[in-house]
């Protein structure tokens, strides 16, 4: 079974793997992370203090696989969501069942920005991540190139 689990500090150094992943940092525009930094982002989230809400994606046979987190843009009201698999339990289905779980949460426990908008922005190219949000119901809005001269495709979260 597959669930969503708030990290505590004990799991900064599985967390710190994930986020430094390379395909996660190309996907997602982040550059590398100390894991001081890493120790100090999961405390700033857990606290409430960033507009950011983490989980560990844990499958109870194998342990930690991935995370997901929500990312609050106060002045636009707009909630956007991120998910990192770990390369070795990629095409699994992981991602898709975060996202799937993620938005469940977001939806119906979390409370809503102000325009209740739920995004993703993932590469035009990469396809995995485009099945998993789609198959988790979100639809394709818009493209734009980002500042990195990429085309990124931006899908929103539609229920049904
Ligand atoms: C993108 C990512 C989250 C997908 O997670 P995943 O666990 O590898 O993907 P899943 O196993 O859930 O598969 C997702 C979809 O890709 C399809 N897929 C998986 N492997 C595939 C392959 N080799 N060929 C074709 N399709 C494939 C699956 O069938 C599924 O499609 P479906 O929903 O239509 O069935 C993961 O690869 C990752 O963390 N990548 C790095 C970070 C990233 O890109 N994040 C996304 C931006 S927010």
């Amino acid at each position: 079974m597959v669930t969503l689990e708030q990290p505590a500090l004990q799991n900064a150094e599985t967390v710190w793997r994930f986020r430094n992943d390379v395909a996660t940092r190309r996907e997602l525009g982040w550059r590398p992370i100390s894991y001081g930094d890493c120790l100090a982002w999961i405390a700033d989230c857990v606290s409430g203090k960033i507009d950011q809400i983490l989980f560990l994606v844990r499958d109870d046979k194998i342990g930690d696989v991935g995370f997901v987190m929500f990312d609050d843009d106060t002045l636009t009201g707009v909630r956007q969501i991120r998910v990192s698999i770990g390369p070795a339990f990629r095409g699994k289905g992981y991602g898709q069942q975060a996202i799937k779980l993620a938005t469940t949460i977001g939806e119906t426990e979390l409370p809503q920005t102000v325009n209740r908008r739920l995004i993703a922005n993932v590469r035009a190219e990469n396809y995995k991540a485009v099945f998993a949000f789609e198959s988790a119901g979100y639809v394709e809005v818009q493209s734009f190139v980002g500042p990195d001269k990429i085309e990124y495709l931006e899908f929103e979260y539609k229920q049904t």
